[in-house]
């Protein structure tokens, strides 16, 4: 067995674990990434969740069935005939296994390019700062590293319901569902996430009937309640078939169908679907990572307890992204990982937990970032709100893209900018302006008094922040 001496041992090369390593590395350190993941052909893969499974397959996908779903609905609206379209699947997949590819090979060469060590295998941290590695499914330890420094970075797994259990080619959980060989005629989604609400989009698009059967009363519960609005009816519109108040009772596979029963407002309900996708949240991966002799505190979430600093109850222990408290998002975790490699450095960086930007990459998005309407006047913070539907935007009439709006909330008294929330095409990329602008401390005026370019979708943040004062020009006030 082999023993290495290093300045920081990393423990997952997820978005959180990889950009960790390579910012120590950039500070001079000496550092090991270990990482377990394996993809579906056996071969190891860096990117972890982000990469393999989640936010870059599932956008690959998101954009091949948007083209598809643009070319056939769209197309001749704009005067441009095609004689058939078709989806290949295949080829779909096949693509979007050649993008997660490409970019897994690419952390690969940013370790070399770094002189981080990487260890594939399964890591375990015992008392005396030691991360032992062995192969993934058995214990024996083939190496043992010795670090003044860990940062656990081990991600999380989709949570499974004893009530709708994976099932080969019938009930999948959001890995399988980014596989699919073909497209299903009538797709189920337990649950109205992030997940449930992109990949439910994919196979729609794609000519799947799409129902999902969210256990909540309220639709998309963090967003604004007058954005989660827009989306909601936008997303019934496209002929999603999003059912509240869902309680799951059981599942059953018979005759190749899977029978879901179910409970609702109205009582009990049946129905049956070709596949199931399961997205009702994530868990942190915190099991099998030390034992309690580490004194590492868990708490009854499964979530490793850390303070704002990511700093957990044991010195030189730190743990970030989804294994510890806060939104399961990879920037959140990268952010967190740049934050710590920096304190281990002795820089005082932290992390602005209250400027996370979140987004779900439907058709129009829905992106946010700040307070909602809702949540300031329960705290009873005064504020003006000003909001500019995007049928009121030039550039968005010429794309055929005016569904949706853009709101911004600004201190009544102060004027300063404490949250943005749009329903809108683009929405992703225009969030990242309210971003930097609340990074900032920009006030609703200092966007206003801002010069956009001219026909943009950007203007529609320029709009809503004039319509605070209610100075819009493009719509009455
Ligand atoms: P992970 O990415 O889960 O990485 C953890 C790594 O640690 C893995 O490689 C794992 O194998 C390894 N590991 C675990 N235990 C050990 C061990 N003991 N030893 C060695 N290695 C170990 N987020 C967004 O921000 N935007 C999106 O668009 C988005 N889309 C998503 C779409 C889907 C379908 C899913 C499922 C998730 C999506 N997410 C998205 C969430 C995002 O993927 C996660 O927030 C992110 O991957 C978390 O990063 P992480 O580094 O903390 O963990
Ligand atoms: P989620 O937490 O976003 O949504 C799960 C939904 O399932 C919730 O609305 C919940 O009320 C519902 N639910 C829970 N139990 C249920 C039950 N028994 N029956 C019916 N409904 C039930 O989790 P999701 O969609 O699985 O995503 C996991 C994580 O991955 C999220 O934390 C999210 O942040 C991240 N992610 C982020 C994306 C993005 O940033 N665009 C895209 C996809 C995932």
């Amino acid at each position: 067995m082999s023993k290495k001496n290093y300045d920081v041992v990393v423990i997952g090369a997820g978005p959180a674990g990889y950009v960790t390593a390579i910012r120590c590395a950039q500070l001079g350190m000496k550092v090991a990434c270990v990482d377990e993941w394996l993809n579906r052909k056996g071969e190891p893969s860096l990117g972890g969740t982000c990469l393999n499974v989640g936010c870059i397959p599932s956008k690959a996908l998101l954009e091949s069935s948007h083209l598809y779903a643009t070319a056939n609905n769209e197309f001749s609206e704009h005067g441009i005939t095609t004689k058939s379209i078709k989806a290949d699947i295949g080829t779909m997949m096949a693509r979007k296994d050649s993008v997660v590819n490409e970019l897994t090979q690419g952390i690969n060469t940013l370790f070399k390019a770094n002189k981080i060590d990487l260890i594939r295998g399964h890591a375990r941290l015992v008392p005396g700062n030691i991360v032992n590695v062995s192969n993934r499914g058995d214990n024996k330890i083939r190496e043992s590293l010795q670090t003044d420094n860990i940062v656990i970075a081990a991600g999380s797994s989709p949570v499974r319901l004893e009530r709708a259990p994976r099932t080969e080619g019938h009930i999948f959980d959001s890995a399988g569902a980014l596989e699919f060989d073909s497209v299903p005629k009538t797709l189920g989604v337990i649950g109205a996430g992030a997940v449930g609400l992109e990949l439910g989009s994919v196979w729609s698009r794609l000519g799947s009937d799409v129902v999902l059967l969210e256990a909540m009363d309220t639709f998309l519960m963090a967003a604004d309640k007058q954005i989660s609005r827009a989306a909601f009816s936008s997303y019934r519109q496209q002929g999603l078939d999003i059912r509240l108040n869902a309680r799951l009772l059981s599942t059953e596979v018979k005759q190749k169908k899977v029978h879901v029963n179910y409970e609702d407002t109205r009582g009990a309900q049946q129905v049956q679907f070709d596949r199931l996708i399961v997205a009702v949240g994530r868990k942190p991966n915190s099991d099998h990572l030390f034992g309690d002799e580490m004194g590492i505190e868990i708490d009854e979430r499964e979530y490793i307890h850390v303070n704002r600093f990511c700093e957990t109850s044991v010195p030189g222990v730190y743990a970030i992204g989804d294994i510890v408290r806060g939104p399961m998002l990879a920037h959140k975790g990268s952010e967190e990982g740049i934050m710590v490699a920096e304190r281990i450095a002795g820089q005082k960086s932290s992390v602005n937990y209250d400027l996370i930007p979140s987004v779900i990459y439907t058709h129009p998005e829905v992106a946010w970032v700040g307070k909602t309407e809702h949540a300031c006047n329960t705290a009873g913070i005064p504020v003006n709100v000003g909001t500019f539907p995007l049928v009121a935007s030039g550039r968005a009439k010429a794309m055929g893209v005016s569904e949706g709006l853009v709101k911004v909330i600004a201190h009544k008294e102060t004027d300063r900018i404490l949250g943005v929330h749009i329903c809108s095409s683009q929405a992703s990329e225009l969030i990242a302006q309210a971003v930097v602008a609340m990074e900032m401390e920009a006030s609703a005026e200092d966007l206003a008094l801002t010069m956009f370019a001219h026909p943009t979708l950007s203007e529609s943040v320029h709009e809503a922040a004039l319509a605070v004062h209610k100075r819009a020009i493009h719509i009455k006030n």
